[in-house]
């Protein structure tokens, strides 16, 4: 049996891959306390003790919009520690995978991304996991980098939570103008492990995208988010659309986030849920 290090414990992806994980692997999950991100010996020397043969990073940096403040601590935990595991790995013969963003584009393309369009990051977040991305295969070519986007999960700070504590108010202003797939991270754990278990996994290193199936806008996630919970929350909030452009955030986003998946399903036949079936599935899984 391989050794699977998990980096993340609590996240939502972290979480996620615990919750999922099949029986057959053995996996230690790795916390702040264990491996703090800002503390490259530490990390470091926890690996070689563990001597892991894959590594999966789930821990990054996601405040998207303090990070246009704090770009050390940023660029530390998402780009430089992610840099020293990947050559940890190289050195070790040992798999690296790493968990990427929609946020390395610019949102300026018509129609889907896909993994060889140019990034241009419009963020510091963005462009600390866009530097990752290629310092991570920089160091070790026996790496997947999966982009995913979006992500929420039954708890934890994400939009459906949001919107579920905002389900009182009488109005609430929404983006119309971003487009792109809500996934779950529970889809996104399960395909990790489908990943580690099919006989392709090992061969095909890089980057590929990981989203749900089918695309949005916040708004429309929002309107689904209130009609999939009305039964608990009948009295739903009026959504009024606003343009990106009229919500001030420190960080700019993208206003594109389509990714394209096909190489995902090409390579490995994995191919995640609907996102409305995935919303379906988790709200379930949250309430009951
Ligand atoms: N969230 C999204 O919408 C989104 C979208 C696209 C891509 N992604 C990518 O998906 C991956 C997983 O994201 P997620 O949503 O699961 O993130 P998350 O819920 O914010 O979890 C991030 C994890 O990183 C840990 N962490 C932060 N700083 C650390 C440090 N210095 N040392 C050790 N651990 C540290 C946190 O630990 P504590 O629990 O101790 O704070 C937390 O467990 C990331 O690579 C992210 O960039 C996320």
């Amino acid at each position: 049996m391989k050794k699977i290090v998990v980096l993340g414990k609590n996240g939502q992806v972290a979480s996620a891959l615990k919750r999922t994980q099949p029986e057959s692997f053995g996996v230690v999950y790795l916390g702040r306390d264990d491996a703090d991100f800002e503390n490259k010996n530490q990390v470091l020397d926890k690996l070689q003790s563990l001597q892991p043969q894959i590594i999966i990073n789930a821990v990054a940096y996601t405040a998207v919009d303090k990070a246009e403040e704090e770009k050390l601590k940023c660029y530390k935990i998402n780009t430089e520690t992610p840099g020293y595991i990947s050559k940890w790995c190289q050195k070790n013969k040992a798999i690296f995978i790493q968990y990427s963003t929609d946020y390395v584009f610019d949102g300026q393309k018509e129609g889907l991304y896909n993994e060889v369009d140019l990034t241009n990051p419009l963020s510091v977040y963005g462009k600390s996991k866009r530097d990752a991305e290629a310092l991570i295969l920089q160091e070790n070519p026996s790496s997947y980098i999966f982009r995913t986007s979006w992500v929420y999960d039954e708890s934890g700070k994400n939009f459906l939570n949001t919107m579920i504590k905002l389900a009182d108010k009488d109005e609430l202003k929404i983006v119309t103008d971003q487009t792109g797939s809500p996934t779950y991270a529970l889809d996104i754990a399960s395909a990790t492990w489908r990943i580690l278990k099919s006989d392709k996994f090992g061969l095909s290193f890089g980057i590929y995208h990981m989203v749900s199936q089918g695309r949005t806008t916040w708004i429309n996630f929002a309107e689904e988010i209130f009609e999939q919970i009305a039964d608990r929350y009948p009295k739903t909030p009026k959504l009024s659309p606003i343009l990106t452009k009229e919500y001030q955030t420190a960080a700019q986003r993208p206003l594109n986030s389509q990714l394209d998946t096909t190489k995902l399903y090409e390579t490995f036949g994995v191919q995640l849920p609907y996102w409305k079936d995935s919303l379906k599935v988790c709200l379930k899984n949250k309430f009951f």
